[in-house]
């Protein structure tokens, strides 16, 4: 074996190649004592070390550590110009997250950010904010366009992103989001947005490859669920594989809009109905969910239970972005699921690794610490997995491997 991890005091992971719902989200693969072997970058071995005399040319000791997959951040908006710390003082005067969208600010001020950056730019930006996700055990992101709103600038924004999955350690997974807010010169006319998204955005984006999902933003002032499963549906012909950004502020049935456009996952639902989480369980969307949002516009959070019970499988992500979230520490959100949303340590785990995986199509090769799966993994500075969720506030990451190469 080219690597071996041993003296792990914990191994805990999910199994599996799907996302894991109801019971089974909390139901993971706690091992004491174990070693994990590597070769050309796949899990060769995993299991118990006792007994077991295991050779490498390499070998780290993991000092009793807990060692889990590497995390998957399956919602993120990284690439984006500028930063919007001029809004805090309007938050704190009382205006709303829409309020200010509609006044011209919020996405439409990164838009304009984004749009004065050179595909350079906002690759360099990109490649340090992704140096910065790995510090914290990120080993998978998700990565939206959204900012351009126009076909250069979501091109750009996805050409930027596919250099960072190119360049990156961290694997990076792009989709597109042109649909993310209504341009301020289309304002007058919201139908020839849609057809410019449609008819233009979505066929570039398929011709060049850039993008294997279309995301939206269906909200009350942004996109209606008609308009959205419109969108969605171009995008399906196009061959992107939908998601959707639903019920984030207003409930306006987004949920049951993502369940009947095929969406792969939905993300925020903080306002979803009893008949859309229903509706996503029957058309197992993942629910990709994302706490350290409600906490930054200091709004309710959504009902994971709920979601869990009536079997929907959790992710649950970052949404790093300039705006509704600015944190890109996966342990944040990590941690306030379980405060808020009431997820056990192990169902948070299966939310961050697997389940964000199956979010973004590659749960048969991440996600979880088995044999035959990319050797990608988190040694903590804990003890345990219950420790993780405790010391919130601080960065917990000892070391990071991604394809089978320490990479922090
Ligand atoms: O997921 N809600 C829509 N989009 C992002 C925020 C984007 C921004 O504010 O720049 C989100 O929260
Ligand atoms: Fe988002």
């Amino acid at each position: 074996m080219e690597l071996l991890l041993q003296n792990i005091g914990l191994l805990a992971t999910p199994t599996g190649n799907s996302a894991r719902k109801g019971a089974a989200q909390g139901n993971i693969t706690l091992i004491e004592n174990a070693a994990i072997g590597i070769e050309a970058g796949r899990i060769a071995y995993v299991g118990s070390a006792a007994g077991k005399e295991l050779k490498a040319e390499r070998v780290v000791d993991c000092g009793g550590r807990l060692v889990t997959p590497g995390l998957v951040d399956a919602h993120t908006h990284l690439v984006f110009g500028g930063w919007r710390q001029k809004e805090m003082a309007r938050k704190l005067a009382g205006e709303s997250y829409l309020d200010i969208l509609k006044s011209g600010g919020g996405i439409l001020d990164t838009v304009r950010q984004t749009r004065a950056a050179s595909e350079d730019e906002l690759f360099e930006k990109g490649m340090l904010l992704l140096d910065a996700m790995l510090a914290h055990g990120t080993t998978t992101a998700e990565c939206k366009s959204g900012y351009g709103l126009s076909v250069e600038g979501e091109l750009k924004q996805l050409r930027a992103a596919r250099r960072l999955a190119q360049h990156s350690a961290v694997q990076v997974v792009p989709t597109f989001l042109g649909a993310h807010a209504i341009p301020p010169e289309y304002k007058s006319d919201r139908k020839a947005y849609i057809n410019l998204v449609c008819d233009e955005m979505i066929p570039a984006v398929q011709a060049e490859g850039l993008a294997q999902f279309c995301d939206i933003f269906c909200e009350s002032a942004v996109f209606t669920p008609e308009e959205s499963r419109y969108i969605l549906g171009k995008a399906l012909e196009h061959g992107l594989v939908p998601k959707a950004h639903v019920d984030e502020i207003d409930p306006i049935g987004g949920a049951e809009m993502a369940a009947a456009a095929h969406c792969i996952s939905a993300e925020h639902l903080i306002q979803a109905s009893d008949a859309g989480i229903r509706a996503m369980a029957e058309h197992n969307v993942i629910a990709c969910l994302l706490p350290a949002t409600s906490f930054c516009l200091d709004k309710s959070y959504a009902r994971a239970r709920a979601m869990i019970s009536t079997g929907v499988a959790v992710a649950v992500c970052t949404d790093f972005n300039p705006g509704s979230s600015p944190n890109l520490n996966i342990q944040f959100p990590m941690y306030l699921a379980c405060l808020k949303y009431k997820l056990t340590p192990a169902e948070v785990l299966t939310a961050v690794t697997l389940n964000g995986a199956a979010a973004i199509n590659l749960s048969a090769e991440i996600g979880s610490l088995e044999v035959g799966k990319q050797a990608d993994a988190v040694i903590w500075d804990a003890p345990d997995l219950d420790y993780i969720f405790y010391r919130y506030g601080s960065n917990l990451v000892r070391s990071v491997i991604k394809n089978g190469k320490i990479i922090f």
